[in-house]
């Protein structure tokens, strides 16, 4: 496996998020203020044959899996030709494709055209199934689109269970208390009848999201939350050593249940992720300050390359990007600090 791609406590990056942009068409509560975020010019951005480029390089040194994620990706004008580009990567090594949308504008046409090009995992993020809840969490409408990308998912072999030529459907609940705990068992019904993964998030600190502790709802209440309605709720066996959720589920339902418990149970230790920003920097870790540019690398070489002519050295820029990542991915902590800390420090 490559070295570059490897840390110091020998955790292999086969798993790479690319974040296509900034913007997004909701505005929930815990991600961004009514506002949104401010945006930055659009030369700062990963253009689609740069986002290309660098998926190109991570999967040539072992990356299986690509994960687009944004903001919103599908608020990207050219998202589904993106997904066909990296449709061809398959032959090179990439696995699967996966994209996380809060699918409000997911249209059944744009879904379709990506499930053809290769797209294998969907991950839908929704915090609630009561309307007016949903304007609360996310300051806008769309819950009706939402539930009908996640039949249409289904319609289109979307389920519950991974691995080679299967399709995942997962959704994405962040649980907060005082606005959602009370779903949570509407929302394991969602796995009577549907082939998915609902994934209980607990509630993270970011920059801005006005963290309290007292907000978290901990994955041990959770659990008893959900062992009240349903006795013989059970866990399965860990499917693949990487995931972030544990996953549970109710004997006879068709779908599964999953946790994922970064505040109270991290899953630092088999963290096999790396991010890249939408101005194009590499960032080992979520919780990390860290960010080193990629962009700058590839945008030198592109310049070098129009005024001496192609080939200049392509072999170069690679092993000067590869030189930055391995640095990035070198540096890399061995895991966050726990949740009580970081809740210290954000209050
Ligand atoms: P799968 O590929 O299906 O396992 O999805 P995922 O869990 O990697 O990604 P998704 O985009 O669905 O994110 C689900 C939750 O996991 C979100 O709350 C993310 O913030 C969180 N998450 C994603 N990556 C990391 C990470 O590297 N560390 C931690 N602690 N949480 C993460
Ligand atoms: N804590 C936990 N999950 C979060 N997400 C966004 N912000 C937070 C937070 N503070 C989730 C979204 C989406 C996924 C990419 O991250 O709901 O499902
Ligand atoms: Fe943030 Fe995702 Fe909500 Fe958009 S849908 S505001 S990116 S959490």
């Amino acid at each position: 496996f490559s070295s570059f791609l490897t840390d110091r406590f020998s955790r292999q990056h086969t798993y790479l998020r690319i974040s296509i942009t900034e913007r997004c068409n909701l505005r929930c509560l815990y991600c961004m203020p009514e506002s949104g975020v401010a945006l930055s010019p659009a030369a700062h951005l990963l253009s689609t044959p740069e986002i290309l480029e660098l998926a190109r390089l991570f999967v040539s040194q072992g990356v299986t899996k690509i994960r687009l994620t944004g903001g919103e990706p599908t608020v990207r004008r050219d998202v589904v030709e993106l997904v066909e580009a990296l449709g061809e990567l398959r032959g090179s090594g990439l696995q699967e494709i996966a994209i996380t949308t809060n699918a409000v504008a997911l249209s059944e046409r744009k879904l379709e055209r990506m499930v053809t090009a290769g797209l294998s995992a969907i991950n839908v993020s929704l915090d609630t199934l009561v309307p007016a809840k949903f304007e609360f969490v996310t300051r806008r409408k769309g819950l009706e689109r939402v539930l009908a990308t996640i039949e249409h998912a289904g319609r289109l072999g979307f389920g519950a269970v991974g691995g080679p030529g299967r399709r995942t459907l997962k959704v994405n609940v962040v649980v907060m208390r005082g606005v959602n705990e009370e779903e949570i068992v509407d929302f394991v019904e969602m796995t009577r009848e549907r082939e998915l993964e609902v994934r209980f998030i607990e509630y993270m600190p970011f920059d801005g999201n006005k963290w309290a502790t007292a907000k978290m709802f901990p994955f041990a209440d959770m659990l008893q939350t959900i062992h009240t309605a349903y006795p013989n709720f059970t866990i399965l066996p860990k499917q693949r050593p990487n995931d972030t959720a544990k996953t549970y589920h109710v004997p006879g339902f068709a779908g599964k249940v999953g946790f994922i418990t970064s505040m109270t149970e991290n899953f630092c230790g088999s963290c096999n992720r790396l991010r890249i920003t939408c101005d194009g920097n590499i960032k080992a870790c979520l919780f990390g300050q860290e960010e080193v540019s990629l962009r700058d690398m590839l945008r030198q070489y592109r310049s070098a390359e129009d005024a001496v002519g192609a080939g200049t050295s392509r072999e170069e820029m690679e092993r000067k990007l590869l030189e930055i990542i391995g640095g990035a991915v070198g540096r890399k902590e061995q895991g966050h600090k726990p949740a009580e800390e970081i809740a210290r420090s954000e209050n």
